[in-house]
């Protein structure tokens, strides 16, 4: 008997991709159900060869649900992922609503799969800020080489990030441009067709955004909270796909070929680095992909133990869903989820 998961958000970036990662890695499930605001009530949503009738995530009961993936934003998720967790099921949520709460967890599998022990506090375990996710898959090998003191790093995050709507922003914007028609801006504070805006989340009293504040404190959450970070976040015009550059300091000694080595091996990482033209990953080709992509990887000779390199991964994947799913795989592999129906 398998477990019943629910998706919250379905009809969204990250809730599809959601169903799509289920279907794709045999997730043990007996049963998917759909779920959106009233606006989506009867579409339907892609679940490996069937199609899912999309149901009002505001009246559903989840008394025999095992699992939910909670994709429906913050506010959604401050008022119903207790009420879902009281009545027994687990919520893996992607929001930015729990990350930061001491009963809940916040898991990367690849860094930290072990804290998921620590849903029973709350039924409640989060998912980190997409371009946390994929930093932190590249730093752990790093870290336990040679004890990251510091890291640098300068965001560039794909509209998709945003949500639907700002990948249609993108779009529209892109095809008003070469139609001489009206280019709207509503998503995103400047225009981003043709443009790159440094400017992610609301802006903090520091004069950092709220986006740089998550990657901060998500890093010393999961990885270690001696890491000092300092970030500068991007959007940039594309649709799928994150890319930072990220500079550390050691307190070790660690040559590149050793970093290199180590990349190699480590859980979710996949090394693409020949110093030619073309040897490097891009967001284009990490999009629609599992992995956290690392080129460019050099020494960065201004401080005593440095290196840099460039870190991409699909935000919608590895940033969200996939990680999500994962998460769930590490509940159900620790023999910490018991089927609500295997049970009765
Ligand atoms: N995109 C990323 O890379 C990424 C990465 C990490 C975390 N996240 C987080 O994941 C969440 C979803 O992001 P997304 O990119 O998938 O956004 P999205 O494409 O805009 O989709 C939002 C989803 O939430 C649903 N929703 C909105 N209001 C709702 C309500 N009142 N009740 C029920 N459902 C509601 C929408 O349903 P309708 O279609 O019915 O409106 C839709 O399914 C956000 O919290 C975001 O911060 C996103």
């Amino acid at each position: 008997m398998g477990y019943k998961v629910a998706i919250a958000g379905a009809t969204g970036n990250v809730g599809r991709e959601m169903l799509d990662i289920l279907a794709e890695r045999a997730f043990p499930a007996d049963e998917v159900v759909a779920l959106a605001s009233r606006r989506s009530l009867g579409q339907e949503v892609a679940f490996g060869d069937k199609t899912l009738k999309v149901k009002d995530l505001a009246t559903y009961d989840f008394s025999d649900v095992d699992i939910c993936l909670m994709s429906a934003g913050g506010t959604v998720s401050k008022q119903v992922s207790p009420k879902i967790a009281a009545q027994g099921a687990v919520v893996i949520d992607n929001s930015s609503a729990w990350r930061y709460d001491a009963d809940v967890p916040l898991v990367v599998p690849e860094v930290n799969a072990d804290a998921v022990k620590g849903f029973t506090r709350k039924r409640i375990i989060a998912n980190p800020n997409c371009s946390t996710a994929q930093l932190v898959v590249a730093l752990k090998p790093l870290h336990d080489l040679a004890t990251i003191k510091r890291v640098v790093v300068a965001t560039y995050q794909s509209v998709s990030g945003a949500g639907k709507d700002a990948m249609d922003e993108l779009f529209q914007q892109t095809r008003a441009i070469f139609s001489a028609g009206d280019v709207v801006t509503k998503k995103f504070t400047k225009r981003i067709a043709f443009n790159v805006i440094p400017h992610i989340d609301q802006f903090m009293e520091d004069g950092y955004t709220k986006e740089e504040w998550k990657m901060v404190a998500e890093t010393k959450k999961i990885l270690d909270p001696k890491i000092k970070l300092t970030a500068t976040c991007v959007r940039v015009p594309v649709f799928i796909g994150h890319s930072e550059a990220v500079n550390i300091e050691f307190a070790k000694p660690i040559t590149v070929e050793e970093a290199t080595a180590a990349l190699r091996t480590a859980p979710g990482c996949v090394v693409m680095d020949k110093r030619e033209d073309g040897g490097y990953i891009t967001p284009h080709e990490a999009a629609g992909e599992d992995p956290t992509y690392i080129s460019r990887i050099r020494e960065d000779a201004t401080v005593e133990n440095g290196l840099a390199m460039w870190v991409v991964s699909d935000n919608l994947r590895k940033g969200a869903a996939l990680n999500a799913v994962q998460i769930a795989e590490a509940l159900i592999n620790r023999g910490l989820l018991t089927a609500k129906r295997k049970a009765a």
